[in-house]
C-alpha cells in the first residue's frame, strides 16, 4: 500500500501518543460524540464548552459542511479524486463513503499528524472495491512529501479536490498561505479546495473565550477573517463556487440533520456538559452559534 499506514510497529506508535496533553483530532472527536480520546482531550473540550456553551454547533456544522461539499463534488462536479489532509477521527462519515456512495470508483487520500488517527487508520481504508483509499501519516507542513506519498493513489493528470477542513487554523500565515499555494499549484486544472475556517468576525466574544482555552493548552490557534480565508483562494487564482465564504451552516444546506437518538431522561440529566452534545440536534442553529466559514474553490 503507497502510504503503508497498517505497516507501523505497535511499539513505535505507542510511544508517540502522549495521553498527557490534548490533541486537536481527539478534542474535535469528544465534541462528535466518539469514543477515541484521553482526558486531557476531555478537560480541553469541556472548557471550550463552558467558554462557548453552544459550541458543538460550530464542530457539527462543519462536519455537515464537509458531507455537503463532498457530496456537491462527487454528484454535480464529477470529481473523483481526494486529498483530505486533517482528516480528523473516523467517527462521522468519512469522505470516501460519501463520495463512493455515489461514485463507486472514487480514491481518497487521508493525511494527518495524529498519531491515534493513525492507530485507527484501518476504518479509513474500507474502500469498496471499484474505488481506493489510502492513508498518509504527514504533517501539512511537509507538503511535497505529502504530494509524493499520494502520488501512488492520485493521478495529478486529472482533478483532485484537496479537502483542508478545520486545519488551517492550527498554522501562523507565515506558513499557511504557502503550503495552500504549492498544494493547489501542484494539482491540474479542474482541481478544487475545500476549506472551512474558524473566524472571530461572527461572533467575537464566544469565540475569543474558546481560543483562550485551547492557546492556554499550547495549541496554535489562529482567528482568520473572512478577507483572510477567501485570500486561500484567490491567491491560487481559483474562482468560489456559489455561495462564496459563507458561515458553514449556510453553505447549500440540504435536509435537516438527523437527530441523535435520546437516551431515558434520567440517564441524561446524569450527564456532564461535554457528555449532552452527543445528544443535541443541530438543527436549532443559527447566526449567533456558527463561527466557522466554509468555500469551495475550482483552478481554471
Ligand atoms: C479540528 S480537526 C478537523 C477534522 C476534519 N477535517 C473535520 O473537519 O471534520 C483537525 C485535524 O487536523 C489535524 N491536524 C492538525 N494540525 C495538523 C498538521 N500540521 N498536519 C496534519 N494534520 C494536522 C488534527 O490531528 C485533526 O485531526
Amino acid at each position: 500500500m503507497p502510504g503503508d499506514a497498517l505497516s507501523q510497529d505497535p511499539a513505535e506508535l505507542r510511544k508517540r501518543i502522549d495521553s498527557s496533553k490534548a490533541h486537536p483530532a481527539r478534542v474535535y472527536d469528544v465534541f462528535l460524540g466518539g469514543k477515541d480520546h484521553y482526558p486531557a482531550d476531555r478537560d480541553a473540550a469541556a472548557a471550550g464548552l463552558a467558554a462557548n456553551p453552544r459550541g458543538y454547533l460550530d464542530v457539527r456544522h462543519n462536519r455537515d459542511f464537509l458531507r455537503r461539499a463532498v457530496t456537491t463534488l462527487a454528484e454535480e462536479d464529477g470529481i473523483r479524486q481526494f486529498l483530505d489532509i486533517g482528516t480528523g477521527l473516523p467517527t462521522a462519515e468519512n469522505v470516501h463513503q460519501i463520495a463512493q456512495r455515489i461514485a463507486p470508483e472514487s480514491r481518497v487520500v487521508y493525511v494527518d499528524n495524529d498519531p491515534v488517527v493513525l492507530a485507527h487508520a484501518r476504518a479509513l481504508l474500507t474502500s469498496g472495491p471499484e474505488g481506493r483509499t489510502d492513508y498518509i501519516d504527514a504533517d501539512l507542513k511537509s507538503p511535497e512529501r505529502i504530494l509524493e506519498l499520494a502520488s501512488g493513489t492520485l493521478d495529478y493528470g486529472r482533478p483532485v479536490a484537496l479537502c483542508l477542513v478545520a486545519i488551517l487554523h492550527f498554522v501562523e500565515d507565515e506558513e499557511a498561505y504557502p503550503i495552500v499555494r504549492g498544494l493547489m499549484d501542484a494539482l491540474p486544472a479542474g482541481s478544487r479546495l475545500v476549506l472551512s475556517h474558524l473566524t472571530e468576525d461572527l461572533n467575537p466574544e464566544n469565540i475569543r473565550a474558546v481560543q483562550r482555552t485551547y492557546t492556554e493548552r499550547g495549541f496554535t490557534f489562529v482567528l482568520r477573517s473572512r478577507n483572510d480565508i477567501e485570500r486561500f483562494f484567490t491567491e491560487t487564482g481559483l474562482k468560489v463556487a456559489e455561495p462564496g465564504v459563507v458561515p458553514v451552516h449556510r453553505w447549500r444546506p440540504d435536509h435537516a440533520a438527523p437527530v441523535p437518538e435520546q437516551p431515558e431522561e434520567s440517564y441524561l440529566a446524569g450527564l456532564e456538559d461535554i457528555e449532552k452534545v452527543r445528544y443535541k440536534d443541530i438543527n436549532d442553529v443559527t447566526d449567533a452559534d456558527i463561527n466557522v466559514y466554509g468555500g469551495l474553490g475550482a483552478k481554471g
